[in-house]
């Protein structure tokens, strides 16, 4: 199956870098395609809701570097999101390609997909991952994609609170559970 792994950390060495790495890894061995894009490495721009797509076949008024990401979007079978808790949501990278989304909403919606969601997070409370599971069920609720499954990581600030740890096989047996 094509997977699309769309990740929002800034820092490439970092905690979820790391965790997406092992999924990637994971869902390799097990003979799946990864496409994975870096989204705070990727010009873009957030959506302006200026309605130009509505009104021109679903063509964004920014021709920016989601135009690498549409065709994968369209054509993966199955969506993995890859962020760092930021203020108990995902981070703003991630939310702004999210949002994007918008512009080909009306193909997605039509479209069979799984989601899957891998966060980590500084806070060891687990409420602290509340706001993040409600915007997956609703983003999957809403898009009628089915819950491919989460792994949220309380109390780990840097990526050495992940390595070696039982939620570097948890991300890797995510991937290759597929
Ligand atoms: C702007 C910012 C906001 C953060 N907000 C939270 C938060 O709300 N809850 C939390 O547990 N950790 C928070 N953290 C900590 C990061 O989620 C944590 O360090 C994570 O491991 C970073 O992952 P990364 O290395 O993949 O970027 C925040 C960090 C930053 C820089």
């Amino acid at each position: 199956m094509k997977v699309l792994v769309l990740t929002g950390s800034p820092h490439l060495q970092g905690t979820t870098s790391f965790l997406a790495d092992e999924f990637c890894d994971g869902a390799k061995e097990a003979g799946h395609e990864i496409v994975r894009f870096d989204t705070a490495r990727l010009d873009i721009h957030p959506c302006i809701a200026c309605s130009h797509c509505l009104k021109n076949d679903g063509k964004c008024v920014y021709d920016d570097d989601m135009s690498q990401v549409y065709p994968h979007l369209l054509t993966a079978h199955i969506v993995v999101l890859v962020t760092p808790l930021y203020y108990f949501n995902m981070s703003a990278q991630l939310k702004r390609t999210i949002d994007r989304f918008f512009s080909v909403d009306s193909v997605l919606l039509k479209m069979s997909k799984k989601l899957y969601l891998i966060a980590a997070g500084g806070v060891k409370d687990n409420w602290a991952m509340d706001t993040l599971k409600v915007n997956f069920h609703s983003l999957c609720h809403y898009l009628h994609w089915q819950e491919g499954g989460m792994l949220l990581v309380l109390g780990s600030s840097s990526r050495k609170d992940v390595e070696n740890s039982k939620y570097q096989k948890m991300a890797r047996n995510l991937g290759s559970g597929l």
